[in-house]
């Protein structure tokens, strides 16, 4: 699990950059690099990064207590949602539809800072 905390360090800073981007940008052409480079790191970091917690991290914390087991449920719940929401993005990157890639993009931007919020916050990752 060494590898969690370094994971949540480069998503933050990616986050800040792409949201940035996405704010500025009126352009496909403005938005594509940081987009781009958004979805090979979810690919290649948050995806991993998603099931690495599944499958190690959260039921080492369920079996803590009750309180923490919900919470675990829920965080699982938010990779769902945010993996659906990731989906509709890349389909929207594809169609090079400006307004609906930066309103999934905020969204999932929003969502991800929240989500490592809590899991800082509450599990100490
Ligand atoms: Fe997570
Ligand atoms: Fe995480």
């Amino acid at each position: 699990m060494e590898l969690i905390p370094k994971d949540h360090n480069t998503i933050l800073e990616l986050i800040g950059r792409v949201e940035n981007q996405l704010v500025q940008s009126q352009t496909f052409t403005e938005l594509e690099p940081d987009l781009q480079k958004f979805i090979t790191v979810w690919q290649e970091v948050i995806a991993p990064h998603f099931e690495a917690e599944e499958t190690g991290l959260y039921p080492d914390a369920a079996s803590e207590d009750g309180d923490t087991g919900r919470l675990v449920l829920a965080l699982i719940e938010e990779h769902q949602i945010m993996t659906h929401t990731f989906r509709h993005l890349i389909k929207a990157f594809e169609q090079k539809d400006v307004p609906i890639i930066i309103s999934y993009g905020i969204v999932i931007c929003d969502m991800l800072r929240e989500h490592i919020k809590k899991e800082q916050e509450k599990l100490g990752r």
